[in-house]
């Protein structure tokens, strides 16, 4: 099938290449051109596993393109993927301004009929509102449009694995021949005998995803849904490691057994720093917006919120009870992105750690296999290393702010000899306390029942009898 995609961010990436790693033809657009001259040399401008080799070789076999010629894209294709940036405005809501721009380029620009698919994360409603907006840009002479809705569910750092290999595809179609088109588009995928290069071509064992074909609303509502409930679940977990810390429990035993509950599942409740990134925060806000419109009280997910904000908090006080003063304190940061096998800094916990060491007049060095650039563009003030032991050399304090493997597999015994003061403050739980302890270190983590902490839990036992009550 040709398939045209505009907008070649994240999403938009991942969905051309892994379309055309499925078979179909695909030109790409985007509205920086410099983007583009990157990509036609095969040079992809973010980190995702995978995505470089399968670029490059859906390009040698000629199935991707990338032009910033955005009208020849729009026409070359029969199926258009939506896959621009729906960022935030000041208010919270998704600022929709990059789709409605779309929708005047496609109406303006198509001869033939075009099934437009939205793939970025947009608001309820939104389906309707292309519509409309194809229909008046295009005028009396314009082409046939038809809407679906087909929202992405990919995370960084596994998008690839994600496309492929989804557990779901979601579609909102207006007719039978769009759904038709659709489900064409991911036949080798639905079918579960797609052998991709992830798995070096071993992976008939996986499940076929299920398709899930629904009306346009809930299908835009199903992608707000989903990642505010993962952003509720994370807050949750969050919560209940502080708790563990007041009750000396320890929070990795506690979600390990809830998550054995095929009610709760063991995923997004890794207790830390909280979430991040360009989707899930944007996405809860977007979401708490939406139901205020709606006339909905929604103040669960405002709460979700703003526990994940305080996580910050709790955390910089960590470091200061452990350090006392952290006025020109040597620390060492070790991660950046925020999270893990992705080189985006969007929204990182990383970011306001950082931001608050300085103020505090803390000397920061830091170490990320892949957001080292973007983080040295923010913060110039801090020294970037190439390696984490020149990192832990002389400091007073190791903080882990992202959960890259690398970091568990070093060679602790050997850091421990390099700083000033083996102290380590894990802000995602990497490390297993009792190990660090038993290597001289100093360690704290989140909910795993700091002493000190538990000593100063006193519970509150309501009396049964009052001394005032006897005698009333
Ligand atoms: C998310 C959704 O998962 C994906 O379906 C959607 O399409 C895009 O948004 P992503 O932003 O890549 O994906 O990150 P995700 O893996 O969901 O993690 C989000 C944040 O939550 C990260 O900062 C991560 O560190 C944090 N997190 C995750 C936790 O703090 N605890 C957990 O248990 C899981």
């Amino acid at each position: 099938m040709q398939i045209s995609v505009i907008g070649c961010g994240y999403v938009g990436l991942v969905t051309g290449t892994c379309l055309a790693e499925l078979g179909h033809h695909v030109v790409c657009t985007d509205n920086d051109p410099e983007r583009i001259a990157s990509l036609k040399a095969s040079v992809v401008p973010i980190y995702e596993p995978y995505l470089d080799a399968m670029l490059g070789a859906n390009c040698q076999a000629k199935r991707l393109s990338f032009t910033s010629d955005a009208g020849e894209a729009v026409r070359a294709g029969e199926v258009i993927f939506i896959c621009v940036g729906t960022p935030p405005l000041e208010t919270g809501d998704a600022d929709l301004s990059a789709i409605d721009n779309v929708a005047r380029l496609i109406a303006t620009e198509s001869v033939t009929p075009k099934l437009v698919v939205e793939k970025s994360t947009v608001p309820a409603q939104t389906g309707q509102q292309l519509k409309r907006a194809l229909g008046v840009y295009s005028g009396k002479a314009g082409a046939e449009f038809r809407v679906a809705s087909n929202p992405e569910f990919l995370r960084e750092g596994t998008a690839v694995e994600d496309f492929l290999h989804p557990d779901r595809i979601v579609l909102r179609v207006e007719d039978d021949a769009s759904e038709k088109q659709l489900r064409e588009i991911y036949r080798p995928v639905l079918e579960g005998r797609f052998r991709c290069p992830v798995h070096m071509g071993a992976c008939p064992s996986m499940q076929p995803p299920k398709l899930v074909v629904t009306t346009i609303n809930s299908a835009e509502l199903i992608k707000h849904a989903s990642n505010s409930f993962l952003a509720v679940k994370i807050s949750y977990a969050n919560m209940i490691a502080d708790l563990c810390e007041k009750v000396s429990a320890d929070i990795n035993e506690v979600t390990r057994a809830m998550g054995l509950d095929p009610r709760i599942g063991p995923r997004f409740l890794e207790a830390g720093l909280g979430f991040g990134g360009f989707c899930l925060p944007k996405d809860v806000q977007a979401f708490i917006r939406l139901a205020e419109r709606a006339g909905v009280d929604f103040s669960m997910l405002k709460e979700a919120e703003r526990v994940n904000k305080r996580r910050i908090d709790v955390f910089l006080e960590k470091i200061r009870r452990a350090l006392w003063v952290v006025k020109d304190k040597q620390v060492g940061v070790l991660g950046l992105a925020f999270k893990a096998n992705t080189d985006d800094i969007r929204f990182a916990p990383s970011l306001e750690v950082i931001r608050r060491l300085l103020a505090e007049g803390a000397q920061v060095r830091a170490y990320d296999q892949e957001a080292m650039d973007k983080t040295s563009v923010i913060f110039p003030q801090i020294q970037c290393c190439r390696e984490p032991y020149e990192v832990a050399r002389d400091v007073d304090a190791l903080l882990i702010l992202t959960e890259w493997e690398e970091f568990r597999q070093l060679d602790w015994e050997r850091i421990h000899g390099l700083m000033a003061r083996p102290l380590v403050v894990d802000g995602r739980n990497l490390l297993e306390p009792k190990a660090m302890m038993e290597r001289g270190f100093e360690y704290y983590g989140f909910g795993q029942g700091e002493e000190a902490v538990a000593a100063e839990f006193v519970p509150t036992l309501v009396p049964r009898f009052s001394a005032e009550g006897a005698s009333a």
